[in-house]
């Protein structure tokens, strides 16, 4: 009868260890140099989650554990999630700012047993390269598409394109040629800058000479895209009537003050917009302006990764906190929820997140502050570049 107890008692203190785990979850972001701002963000939006979802799901707890990756880096990107998987055991990979960076873990994923979710790199292709990727936050094919018809309806019919010279800028290239010729425009000249480049003002004179009424960008958020800007606007380009045209990346939030005045009325098409005037946006500013020390620093990448956690948690609760990558990613096909962002979903063939896409003007605010002001709605947007991309 002792025994019988005994072992009673262990089989129930073995059951309950196995649902009641600390479930872990590696992020990967740059969290210093010149792109830690963006990482930041990264943390700033996975805090928020926690924060108004609580650190539990079910009798288990979430912990996420940081390594940084300061710039794109594909090695070293490989490295990193190798040591989270096999030293620190995470069940999740997530963040990764840059697309090499996400691309490079991709062939893990399977026999570390182990979901992917993106929570920025924004290359269409990355989907295709293992079914264990899901990604919350945007392709540039899905946010270069529309501009190309704003351009147009501004009456601008040649344009020249400059991207940075990797996968989301080549995709942003094609995204916005296929759309602008669609609507029966050109692209005079197609420039790729060396994703190194922080010297604009070529590339500022090779526009002018270039003969186009319109120029059309890319280039990945930070340093870079407020160089390249300030160049447009330093180098009279403004004033010389060429229309600016780009994702919203090149006007991210916290670029907005020290672009000033200079950028006021610039359009851009993106996913999300600080100012995104919805309940759930104001909980999800409030709490992650709290995370991060101040609104003014709050950009994208923190929608990105709160909503990549809000996955994250759905995986945790269909698999009961147990290791099983192939039945998460399963179990967030076709889920759909209200982001701060609007109304999203997971598209069950790509595992990308479909989405509004809303065309925005920088504008002055009455406090003096400059924002993003949502102007025009593109609903219920997939991943035109998927097609490309097979
Ligand atoms: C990317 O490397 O995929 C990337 C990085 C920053 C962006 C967009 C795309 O703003």
């Amino acid at each position: 009868m002792k025994r019988f107890v005994l072992a009673a008692v262990a089989a129930v203190v073995m059951s309950t260890a196995a649902y009641a785990d600390t479930i872990k979850v590696g992020v990967v972001g740059p969290f210093s140099g010149p792109f830690a701002l963006q990482g930041k963000n990264f943390k700033a939006g996975i805090d928020a989650y926690m924060a108004i979802n609580g650190n539990k799901v079910g009798d288990n707890t979430v912990e996420v554990i940081y390594r940084d990756l300061p710039a794109a880096d594909p090695a070293q990107s490989k490295a990193l999630a190798q040591e989270l998987v096999v030293k620190e055991k995470v069940q999740y990979l997530a963040g990764f700012y840059f697309t090499p960076d996400a691309m490079a873990v991709t062939p893990i994923l399977k026999q570390a047993n182990t979901p992917l979710v993106i929570m920025n790199a924004a290359t269409s292709a990355i989907v295709t390269k293992s079914p264990l990727v899901v990604r919350t936050s945007f392709t540039t094919w899905q946010t270069s598409t529309p501009i190309a018809k704003v351009a147009h309806d501004a009456g601008v019919s040649k344009v020249i394109s400059v991207v940075s010279d990797y996968g989301p800028g080549v995709d942003a290239e094609n995204a916005f040629k296929a759309a602008f010729e669609k609507e029966g425009g050109q692209v005079v000249e197609a420039i790729r800058m060396p994703l190194s480049t922080n010297d604009f003002s070529p590339i500022m004179q090779r526009i002018k000479d270039s003969g186009a009424q319109g120029v059309f960008a890319f280039l990945p958020s930070g340093p870079t895209t407020l160089g390249f800007v300030k160049a447009y606007n330093e180098n009279g380009l403004k004033a010389a009537g060429i229309k600016f045209f780009a994702p919203g990346d090149l006007t991210q939030e916290s670029d907005l003050p020290a672009l000033g005045d200079a950028a006021l009325g610039i359009q851009t098409t993106f996913h999300y917009a600080v100012s995104h005037d919805s309940p759930e946006n104001k909980a999800f500013v409030e709490a992650a302006a709290k995370a991060i020390g101040s609104k003014a620093e709050l950009s994208f990448p923190a929608v990105g990764a709160y909503d990549g956690m809000n996955v994250i948690y759905k995986m945790i609760e269909a698999t009961g906190g147990k290791q099983d990558a192939a039945k998460a990613v399963e179990a967030v096909k076709g889920l759909t929820w209200v982001s701060p962002r609007g109304p999203v979903s997971i598209d069950p063939e790509s595992r990308h997140i479909t989405q509004n896409i809303y065309l925005r003007e920088v504008t002055k605010a009455d406090d003096g502050t400059y924002y993003n002001k949502e102007v025009q709605t593109f609903e219920k947007q997939g991943d035109p570049g998927l097609a490309a991309a097979k």
